[in-house]
Formats: structure tokens, sequence, C-alpha cells
């Protein structure tokens, strides 16, 4: 988990000042058993602690840095949250909220709905629809997202402009609007948590992903104008930018060709969705003052969307 990793950076930083003698040690008994497990536990359900009794939506929630994302949350706060859990594929919702069960019992409840937010009708409906007790969402996740293809234009296919700018940008944005009124009606002007999913196809366009990359540059703009126009609430505008991650992601783009996109992942290590959820999840679970406003996760071998060593084989 991301904050067992911040505690031992934070040991291994004390560490340092710490003298191999005990007599003139600044710390006259073991760091870690000053330091050690009450130190861990206390991170950890502070941050437990944050989240409960939180009502999160995850859109997107079928595959991918999605289905880790609401794993990650029902693992840190598995007493008593609630995961509204979104996709267009019903079945792997469904399956995904018999594992979280499984793995952490009743103390989580999941609800499984199907939603495409690129279908602007769906997603005025998607609150009003919500059982009541789902209704008072505390934390959005727009998180759906993808790529179609590496066409470049005067080549690109106006459907997949057409789908790309629907989902990743128009959905991403008509779900923040049918959301944020909740938040703003909640005390300082408001509170809750918006977490957009960027990419670092946001930040540097690549020749062959000139829509996507659009759309993630959208997604970036429209974050930063939002973080300014609620600068007097308490609600917190993140954005998360991933580097390259092994999802259904290149299946995706190469139009189902599993053996394009193991290609991509060939000969290097990308991250898993795991290690964006859990960015996700500790973004989520800071003090309420404290904002992430802004991060970019690359695995170590990768320095931007063309800086990508491959071992030689
Ligand atoms: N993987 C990477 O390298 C990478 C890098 C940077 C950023 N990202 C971003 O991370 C996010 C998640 O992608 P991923 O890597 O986890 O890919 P993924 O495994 O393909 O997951 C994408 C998710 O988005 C959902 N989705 C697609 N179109 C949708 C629609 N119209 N309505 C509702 N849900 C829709 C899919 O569910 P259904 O098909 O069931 O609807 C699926 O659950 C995306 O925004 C992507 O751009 C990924």
């Amino acid at each position: 988990m991301f904050f067992n990793r911040a505690y031992h950076q934070s040991i291994a930083v004390l560490r340092q000042f710490a003298s191999p003698y005990p007599r003139i040690s600044a710390f006259p008994r073991p760091l870690t058993s000053v330091l050690g497990s009450s130190f861990r536990r206390t991170m950890a359900s502070a941050m437990a602690k944050r989240l409960e009794g939180k009502t999160i939506v995850i859109t997107g929630a079928s595959s991918g840095i999605g289905r880790s994302t609401a794993r990650e949350f029902a693992r840190t706060a598995p007493k008593d949250l609630k995961l509204i859990v979104t996709a267009r594929r019903i079945d792997a919702l469904e399956e995904l909220a018999k594992e979280i069960k499984e793995e952490v019992g009743e103390g989580v409840k999941t609800l499984p709905v199907k939603l495409d937010v690129s279908n602007p009708e769906e997603v005025k409906n998607f609150v009003p629809s919500l059982p009541a007790e789902f209704q008072d969402i505390d934390i959005l996740v727009n998180n759906a997202g993808l790529v179609k293809g590496v066409a470049q234009a005067p080549n690109i296919d106006p459907e997949d402009i057409n789908i790309m700018f629907a989902t990743n940008v128009t959905g991403l944005i008509n779900l923040t609007q049918a959301v944020l009124p909740i938040f703003k009606k909640r005390s300082d002007g408001g509170r809750g948590d918006i977490i957009n999913i960027g990419s670092i196809a946001g930040r540097e366009p690549y020749p062959g992903g000139s829509i996507y990359c659009s759309t993630k540059a959208a997604v970036k703009s429209f974050t930063e104008a939002l973080r300014k126009e609620l600068i007097s609430t308490r609600i917190r505008v993140i954005e998360i930018d991933p580097g390259q991650v092994e999802t259904e992601f290149s299946i995706v783009r190469f139009y189902g060709d599993k053996s394009k996109a193991n290609a991509v992942y060939a000969n290097c290590e990308p991250l898993t969705p795991d290690d964006i959820a859990e960015v996700i999840v500790f973004a989520a679970g800071r003090r309420e003052n404290v904002v992430i406003a802004d991060t970019l996760i690359f695995p170590s071998h990768q320095a931007s969307p063309g800086h990508l060593y491959k071992k030689p084989q």
C-alpha cells in the first residue's frame, strides 16, 4: 500500500539522523520500536477514518484502473463505505461487487450501475435514478476513457474521433456537472472530491495519438479551470496522470487485436492498474485541507510517451 511505502521512506530518512551508538543517539530506543507498528497503524487508520462513511462513484470500473480503484477503496476503508461502480459492461461490475464482498465483507456496499458516459441522457438520469441511500455522493472518480486506433490525419475515422471526445471529454464534463450540485449543497460553499484521470498524453502529444492526446489535454484544461472556479469551497479537484499501464487500454486501441496490444508491453515492465489505484485512494484519503492537485506516474523505464526503454532481446 502507498502509505506503507511512505512509512518505510520516513524510516529511511529518519535513520540517516540516528546514530549507530546508543548512548549518543538522538533516539534513546531503537527507532523502529519508537515509530514502528503503532506509527504504521496510525497512518492506516487515519486514512481509513477519513474515508469511512463516504459514497464514491467510479466510472469505467469494469476493468483496469477503475476496477482496481474500487477494490483499493474497499480494502482501505472496509468498515463503512458505499461504492457505486459504473461502466457499460454490467456483468463485469456485478462480478466486481461479488469479489469485493468476498474480500472485505458487509462493511462495503457496492452498487453496480450500467452507465455509458458518452450518452448525455444516461448521465442526466444517473443521479436521480440512484437508490436514496447512494445519492449523497462524496467522491467522483472520472476514470472511464479510451483510445481508438493509431491513425494520423487526414486518415482518422470520424467515428473514432467522436467516440473519444464523447467519452473522455463530454462524458467526464457531463458527469461532473451531474454530481457537483450535491457537493455544492454542503457547508463552506461545498465539499467533495472530483478525481479526473488524465494521462501523460495530455501533457506531451505524440504522432498517432492526436485525438486521444487532445481529449486528455481537454481534461487537464477543464480540471484546472474547475479548481479555480471552486476556489471558495472545500471541493477538491484532483488530476491523476498515468504513464504506461497494462490494462485493456491497448486491446481497445487495436480494436481487439491482442497480439498488437501485447507488443506494446513486450520487453518492459509497465505499471499495473493497482499502482494507479493506490495513488487515487491516497489522494482521496488526505486531510481535507490537502489537495493532491496534479500527479504524473511513470514506470521506471518511461520518461515520456516516446521515451520507453525496452530491454534488448
Ligand atoms: N492504460 C494506460 O496506459 C493509461 C495511461 C494513461 C491514462 N489512462 C486512462 O485511464 C483510464 C482507464 O483506462 P484503463 O487503462 O483502465 O483502460 P481499460 O482497462 O480499457 O478500462 C477502461 C474503462 O472505461 C470504461 N469505458 C469505456 N468507454 C465507456 C463509456 N462510453 N461509458 C462508460 N464506461 C466506459 C470501460 O468499461 P466498459 O467497456 O464496460 O464500458 C472500462 O471499464 C482512461 O481514462 C484512460 O484514458 C490509461
